[in-house]
């Protein structure tokens, strides 16, 4: 399946992708990874890998709109038919959703519905949560609110160090987003309204 891979910051996520599909147990075909920041280490760890990058700033767009719609255009190009929001710090609108109906997944660091937005992870942590955990999900057009495909939950303790549960969080990002990119790739996820169904492979 060819996909691009959107990120902001970082890139520890897509380099679990670009690994498994190196190691062919992913199968994908990472055309092209797309970062609406020019620093984000994830450009450099898929230049190592000679994977197309593209960056975007949307302080060259008029409008959400005008932004999404060239991403969209850079993405056609490149013959991507599938997205995978990993860390990707921008809310995409119904021109980018509708370029991609049923195939774009983002990985978020909390257990959905809880605590959505931009830090799940920290405002989990601050709440005193003794669970937390990581979830992929489609996208929809509102944040943090498409059909759940996986969830995974890591155990917390209130008033611990906020970056060893990022971490633990991480770690388990790191098996569920390849995970639902797989099945992504099987065409096995049928989405049934709030509901996700793996079909049998
Ligand atoms: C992850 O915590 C992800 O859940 C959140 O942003 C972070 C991305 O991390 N959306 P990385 O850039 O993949 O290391």
């Amino acid at each position: 399946l060819p996909i691009a891979v959107l990120i902001s910051g970082d890139g520890s996520n897509l380099q679990v992708l670009i690994n498994k599909m190196e190691e062919r147990i992913l199968d994908v075909d990472i055309k092209m990874v797309l970062s609406n920041r020019e620093n984000a280490y994830g450009l450099k760890r898929a230049q190592a890998y000679g994977i197309p990058t593209c960056t975007l700033s949307h302080k060259d767009f008029s409008s959400r709109e005008e932004f999404d719609g060239e991403m969209v255009r850079v993405l056609k190009e490149s013959g991507v038919e599938a997205v995978v929001m990993a860390g990707f710090m921008r809310i995409i609108t119904p021109v980018f959703l509708s370029a991609f109906p049923g195939k774009i997944i983002n990985i978020h660091p909390a257990l959905l519905p809880a605590f959505p937005g931009v830090d799940g992870q920290g405002d989990a942590s601050k709440y005193g949560v003794r669970l937390a955990g990581c979830t992929v999900h489609f996208v929809d057009e509102k944040m943090d609110h498409g059909a759940i495909i996986i969830q995974s939950a890591v155990p917390a303790s209130p008033g611990e160090d906020p970056e060893d549960l990022r971490l633990r969080i991480l770690e388990q990002e790191h098996r569920i987003l390849p995970q639902a990119t797989q099945w992504l790739a099987e065409g096995r996820l049928r989405i049934d309204g709030r509901f996700v169904k793996l079909e049998e492979d």
